[in-house]
């Protein structure tokens, strides 16, 4: 794994960038894992900003995102789904039948996992963008769950749901429930750039670099995997 610590959350979101912008200027079909939460906005802000000056273009990208939350409709404006089209998708020139997220009906869960599954098992995703819960989660992929784990249903724990309360009028109305790729997904991916900023996120990361490989810490298995860009602020480098 490869450590780039930048001055602030800015330096970082421009860091980030740089290997998306590169990645689609030599492979304009790239086909990209994206994230949602606070740490991929001001990396997005960057991809809108090189596509609006002409220097990408997103006309043949393809997307896959991570997750989304279960019991809420897309277009609440809580969804990851409202969120990618206002953190990116809506500023730059996608095709929007080339964007994919996951979406889980209350009435076929499973379905719906598994067709997302074989979606994901039927492509090679170039760059997977992540970041990370301050307890080590990468997608929704919580403390204990499995490596070898393909696209589920996965119950938030207590700690995610006060994390994520900040975008919700009350912590009664963040979901309990999610769909997200599993760990195995998340490591089929070619390149994996992760940003993290705050010390919230220091013990996250100094765990990703130091602690044995381990399902508490899910972070770890990335580990293994041969092509990963861990970008963070000075923050969430403190205890390195
Ligand atoms: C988002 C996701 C999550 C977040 C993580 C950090 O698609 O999969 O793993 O990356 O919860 O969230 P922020 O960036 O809001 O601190």
């Amino acid at each position: 794994m490869k450590l780039l610590v930048c001055e602030n959350y800015e330096e970082a979101s421009v860091t980030a960038a740089k290997y998306l912008i590169d990645l689609i200027k030599e492979k304009n079909d790239a086909i990209l894992g994206l994230a949602t939460g606070s740490s991929p906005i001001g990396m997005y802000k960057e991809l809108i900003k090189s596509c609006q000056n002409k220097e990408i273009s997103f006309k043949n990208i393809k997307t896959y995102n991570l997750d989304e939350y279960c019991g809420i409709e897309q277009s609440n404006e809580q969804s990851y789904f409202s969120f990618m089209n206002e953190n990116l998708f809506n500023h730059v020139d996608i095709n929007k039948a080339n964007v994919n997220i996951p979406f889980a009906n209350e009435g076929s869960l499973q379905e719906d996992c598994d067709k997302y599954n074989n979606m994901l098992n039927n492509v090679s995703i170039d760059l997977q963008v992540l970041g990370i819960g301050a307890n080590g989660h990468i997608g929704f992929n919580e403390p204990n769950t499995s490596f070898d784990q393909e696209t589920f249903i996965v119950e938030l724990t207590k700690e995610t749901i006060e994390a994520n309360a900040r975008f919700f009028n009350s912590i009664e109305e963040v979901p309990t429930h999610a769909i997200t790729m599993g760990i195995k997904n998340i490591l089929n991916a070619k390149q994996i750039v992760l940003i993290a900023s705050g010390k919230s996120k220091a013990q996250a990361i100094y765990d990703l670099f130091n602690s044995k490989k381990d399902i508490k810490n899910p972070q770890t298995s990335l580990q293994d995997h041969s092509n990963v860009i861990v970008v963070v602020d000075k923050e969430a480098a403190s205890l390195l």
